[in-house]
């Protein structure tokens, strides 16, 4: 596989946040990585921007450093990481006050070129970024901002900020990121959809019994719990996350592969959920690992509340009510501090219509396995008969294609979503950001999930550390006559 680079212009990149987690952890490795690939060209300036009193070359000593941690690899020692930390400059700027603007106009004086913006901060800052953006004559037509979830904390407050933003920016120049989007193998969901005759006529509630969705992590809450307590599974995984990949496994065929084909397919899907029954809903909260409580502690200790009511595991049943999927449930989960960090899409089919082979061949249903990571591949089970004498014996046994395998040895690594997703933005293309309409529409969706269970005073189920999640996830299956496929690596 020989990996294209698509060329681009010189352009200027402000990262608000410019010494926050994420740029250390993900925006300037990125950065580093697409520099060492030959796509950040000569005369591009990326500016770090936070209220840090820092000069250039300190903002050189903490970019080496995350970059070491986060994007280990020769290109850290081969000098190209000295040459990419040369193109990096650094303003000290109060994103609510007027000190450091009038010097981050001045370094971007000069070139006609696209500048991106990008709001690695809280959402409550946006509002004045975006207006001091604009009031210093930073906010022309080929200038963009590119903005971090959480978007919002419910529809209201998703509503507030869209217009905070819209009253500043058009909705073409404003970059709504789902990381999720920006994966290889969630683009890929689309190519093996709308790539293949083979799977779209069957792709339908005549021939598709349910699909499970599980986004399955083994990390705790970590050191973010003062935010996570706030969201909880729902608002930080569900709501954005699941709600995406729902959207690529059910939505139409756009007519093309361009922003508003695409993301009108989506938000027609989110529109076409039902409001989710209560006894469709399972919460969980994880306990500590039993025998390594100090290494993994409960959730409850982890955020420092030990009356949080607060889910750190979300299992439903949804259904999209349209002419295509009637009749046929999603079953979405995820969660925390689980057995293994996995996330696939089953797309379990119906069992043929007659079995010609008696009762004692047993049920046997075709199941198409996305893994989006790890070990991104596909895998489709077929029925055979099982070898050897005695009769027809039915055995289910996987076509099993892993992507890494199938690419060949010279198959690169696949980008880092940010990768991917800076670069898109740079480039003008949306397809992969969210839409504002369809971020509204996700959280009046997920709204009355929310306060439904506040209304009964639901607490979360405890489960253990280490396992697939409550027990209660897998009645919510077993109820329907269904099970949760495996959580495998
Ligand atoms: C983030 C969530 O958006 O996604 C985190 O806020 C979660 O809680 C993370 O851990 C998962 O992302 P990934 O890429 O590791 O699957």
């Amino acid at each position: 596989m020989v990996s294209r680079v698509i060329p681009v212009e010189a352009f200027d990149l402000v990262i608000f946040g410019g010494t926050g987690d994420l740029a250390g952890r993900k925006i300037l490795p990125a950065l580093f990585r697409r520099y060492c690939a030959g796509q950040l060209p000569e005369g591009s300036r990326i500016l770090g921007a936070a209220r840090a009193d820092l000069d250039r070359a300190g903002y050189a000593d903490f970019a080496r450093a995350a970059i070491r941690e986060h994007a280990p690899g020769r290109h850290c020692e081969d000098g190209s990481l000295e040459a990419f930390l040369k193109r990096l400059d650094y303003v000290a700027v109060d994103a609510c006050g007027e000190s450091g603007w009038a010097a981050l106009a001045g370094r971007l004086a000069g070139g006609d070129r696209v500048r991106a913006f990008y709001f690695s901060v809280g959402p409550g800052l946006f509002g004045d970024l975006a207006q001091r953006l604009r009031r210093h004559g930073l906010a022309g037509a080929d200038s963009r901002i590119v903005v971090e979830k959480p978007f919002g904390h419910d529809l209201e407050s998703a509503r507030a900020l869209n217009a905070t933003l819209a009253a500043q920016f058009d909705e073409g120049q404003i970059y709504r990121i789902d990381h999720y989007l920006g994966k290889e193998t969630v683009q890929n969901l689309m190519a093996v959809r709308f790539g293949n005759m083979l799977f779209e006529p069957l792709w339908n509630s005549q021939y598709v019994d349910h699909i499970q969705i599980t986004v399955a992590e083994t990390v705790g809450v970590g050191g973010r719990g003062e935010y996570y307590d706030r969201a909880g599974a729902m608002r930080d995984m569900m709501q954005n996350h699941l709600m995406q990949l729902l959207c690529l496994i059910a939505m139409e065929p756009p007519a093309k592969f361009e922003p508003d084909e695409v993301r009108d397919e989506k938000v027609k899907v989110i529109k076409a959920l039902d409001p989710v029954a209560p006894h469709h809903i399972v919460r969980g909260q994880y306990e500590a690992r039993e025998g390594d409580a100090e290494a993994h502690p409960s959730y409850r200790e982890a955020v420092d509340d030990p009356r949080s009511t607060t889910e750190s595991y979300v299992a439903l049943k949804a259904h999209v009510s349209n002419w295509r999927w009637a009749g046929t449930p999603f079953y979405l989960r995820t969660g925390k501090r689980l057995v293994a960090r996995s996330s696939v899409i089953n797309v379990v089919f119906k069992d043929a219509p007659h079995s010609i082979f008696g009762a004692e061949a047993g049920r046997h249903a075709n199941v198409l396995s996305i893994r989006l990571q790890p070990n991104e591949g596909i895998t489709l089970r077929v029925t055979i008969k099982e070898p050897g004498p005695g009769g027809m014996r039915l055995v289910d046994v996987p076509l099993d294609m892993s992507f890494a395998e199938a690419l060949g040895p010279e198959g690169e690594d696949p980008p880092d979503a940010y990768e991917r997703l800076i670069m898109d933005g740079i480039r003008g293309n949306q397809t992969l950001f969210m839409r504002g309409d369809e971020v509204e529409a996700a959280w009046a969706w997920t709204d009355p999930i929310i306060a439904g269970w506040q209304a009964r005073g639901e607490a979360p189920k405890p489960y253990d550390s280490g396992s697939t999640g409550p027990r209660d996830a897998d009645l919510l299956m077993e109820r329907d006559g269904r099970k949760w496929r495996g959580i495998n690596p």
